[in-house]
């Protein structure tokens, strides 16, 4: 049914030469399943092949100019020397000119005019020297924060003052003194909430299954909400990406619900927001479409206030992590997808129409184009090999109606179920893919996966090789030809992040770049400067414990792909997340997000001090001698 893929010949730019050590250790690995030696993946009784894991150090990078940093479990940002962190802006700060000062017993519209809650992916627009627009993904709220009640009994009241701290917030920025601070007058400056209407467009649209009681049309929504990660297009556009929008909905029919939402892991209850027990829409039994309207991504002018947002179907319906958009040599728009759960796949859309710069027909190029899905191949423990794009087009590849894709509509707002119609390979929760500025390769983090190699739906694969995954890995591909548009691609795994201390002998020590002083988990947030810095960010386990000792609080890491070297940047306060980045336009400033420091009421006070309760915050980053970020 599909097409062979034809391998690009051409080598990757840099060949990691811990290939060769892992090559060597999963033939052993297999040595010793064949044999029966090894009860657990990944266990080597050669400790040559181990220390050649471990050890092997990359070369050294002409990148990396900053020195790389301790783990710290303190209650705030560590960066390196000659580095200042400054907190920009942090929930419940104001947004919109009138705004009142932050408080936890703020209400609902004191909320719809502050900074939103657990801020995420972000983009930072210029507009002169001068004067420019960040705009901010808030990706959900934390009960036992938001409400001094902490979540004991949501009121109506209560439910919209959290979908008011949901959404996006738009902010204008000013350089005074030469440093980027907040302008609360801002004419730009809005929020986007779970409450802001907006329109459904593409394909998808005004399809049956989009339409609800409020909306006969299917084309008309409103808000957004876990927007967790972001992208920005060449227009001057800004996409939010909606994650686990599942989380909002509940059943009260106490009826089973079907695989199409199963699949989403819509069920009889939600993840304690308790929007259902307030606002039908959110009560599936109720309004069974409203689910579909959501689990898109967003498009949003910054540039004018009055815009209305475009939820892209062509785009596809999952739990999106970001859209990382490029323009391919012949004028279309790729933009990849990746779908953040266990077992899930990595998407890929195709504009069909091409971009052309300074045209207004630019603001529709999302409208309209094909969806792909990866398959990755290989042999088994080499870790690189080629992979194929899989279309999503209603009538290809068994997207038919006795398979339950009665439409090309289906198919977009049922992506997940078209991907595994198609033979999408399962990957270890793809999280944010950054495509390297020259092009050629992209990049995406799989952030970790319990049920690798354990449930029975996600075995062991070419590209996910590790049992229960705790500590993800980067898989990198590059289009063959250079081209984004071609079929096939050549891939291998760029780092398997692990514990080389805890786990000397095994596959779980990483490999060769990952070393006890630059020892992380999780990778989550990627993102590159123009320099072709790989800045990498992690959600990962804190305890700095157990299999995860010595990789201490959430941090970000700086890597060079030409030398495959990774060094620690920053380390995050107590119970946080690192997630978001952006630059200014000279690479002089960073932006760089924490998110939920202090979840599960851990101690931190971040980033007022004193008994003050957490706060997630933007923080900007600069160099005290004024020069570019990580150079
Ligand atoms: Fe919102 Fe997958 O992180
Ligand atoms: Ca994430
Ligand atoms: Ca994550």
């Amino acid at each position: 049914m599909r097409a062979k893929p034809t391998p690009d010949q051409r080598p990757l730019e840099h060949e990691p030469e811990f290939n060769q050590f892992v090559e060597a250790a999963m033939s052993r690995r297999r040595f010793l399943q064949v044999t029966g030696a090894a009860g657990t993946v990944g266990f080597f009784a050669s400790s040559s092949i181990s220390q050649a894991i471990a050890k092997s150090l990359p070369s050294q990078s002409n990148l990396l100019g900053f020195e790389g940093i301790a783990i710290s479990t303190a209650d705030n940002i560590e960066v390196p020397s000659g580095y200042q962190a400054d907190v920009l802006i942090s929930w419940g700060d104001a947004v919109v000119k009138g705004a009142p000062e932050f408080a936890q017993n703020n209400n609902a519209a004191a909320q719809a005019m502050q900074f939103g809650d657990n801020n995420d992916g972000m983009s930072f627009f210029p507009i002169s020297e001068q004067r420019a627009v960040l705009v901010v993904n808030n990706e959900y709220t934390n009960n036992e924060y938001l409400y001094p009640h902490q979540g004991e009994q949501i009121t109506a009241d209560d439910a919209l003052k959290a979908q008011a701290a949901h959404g996006v917030s738009i902010v204008e920025l000013s350089k005074l003194d030469g440093k980027w601070q907040v302008n609360v007058e801002g004419r730009l400056n809005r929020r986007i909430t779970a409450n802001t209407e907006m329109d459904i467009s593409g394909v998808a649209a005004g399809h049956p299954q989009l339409k609800t009681k409020a909306d006969p049309s299917g084309k008309r929504v409103l808000g957004t909400f876990n927007n967790c990660a972001n992208g920005q297009t060449p227009w001057g556009t800004y996409l939010t990406c909606e994650e686990n929008f599942n989380g909002y909905f509940a059943n009260t029919a106490e009826t089973e619900l079907g695989d199409t939402y199963a699949r989403y892991g819509l069920n009889n209850t939600d993840r304690g927001y308790d929007w259902y027990k307030h606002q039908a829409r959110f009560d599936i039994a109720k309004e069974p479409n409203e689910p579909h309207r959501h689990g898109w991504v967003v498009e949003i002018d910054p540039m004018n206030p009055n815009s209305t947002p475009k939820k892209r179907t062509a785009l596809g319906r999952f739990k999106h992590e970001n859209a990382a958009l490029t323009i391919n040599s012949d004028g279309h728009v790729v933009v990849y997808l990746g779908d953040d759960e266990r077992g899930e796949h990595l998407y890929k859309f195709v504009s069909k129409n091409q971009y052309r710069p300074g045209a207004d027909s630019n603001r529709d190029l999302l409208e309209e184009g094909t969806l792909y899905v990866a398959q990755f191949t290989g042999t088994e423990g080499e870790l690189k090999g080629q992979g194929q794009w899989l279309e999503l087009t209603w009538g290809k590849n068994g997207l038919t109606p006795e398979n339950g894709f009665p439409d090309q509509a289906s198919v977009l707002i049922f992506a997940r179920l078209a991907a595994t119609q198609v033979g999408a390979t399962t990957m270890d929760r793809p999280e944010w893919v950054a495509v390297h500025p020259d092009n050629q390769s992209v990049f995406c983090t799989l952030t970790n996966n319990k049920h690798r190699g354990v449930k029975e739906s996600q075995p062991l694969n070419v590209v996910n090789p590790r049992e229960t995954n705790p500590y993800g890995h980067i898989v990198r591909w590059r289009p063959s030809q250079g081209n984004h548009r071609s079929d096939s691609f050549e891939w291998d795994i760029y780092v398997l992040a692990g514990n080389p201390e805890v786990h000397p002998t095994s596959l779980m020590a990483g490999s060769h770049n990952i070393h006890k002083d630059n020892m992380f988990n999780s990778p989550d947030g990627i993102g590159f400067d123009k320099a072709g810095r790989l800045w990498i960010q992690t959600d990962g386990k804190y305890s700095n414990e157990g299999d995860f000792a010595g990789m201490g609080n959430n941090q970000m890491l700086c890597s060079d792909p030409k030398t495959g070297e990774i060094r620690r940047f920053l380390t995050g306060p107590i119970a946080c997340e690192i997630t978001g980045l952006t630059f200014s336009p000279d690479y002089k400033t960073m932006f760089v997000g924490v998110q939920h420091p202090g979840e599960d009421l851990a101690p931190s006070h971040f980033p007022q001090g004193g008994n003050a309760i957490p706060r997630s915050s933007v923080i900007m980053i600069t160099r005290k001698d004024g020069g570019i970020i990580g150079a």
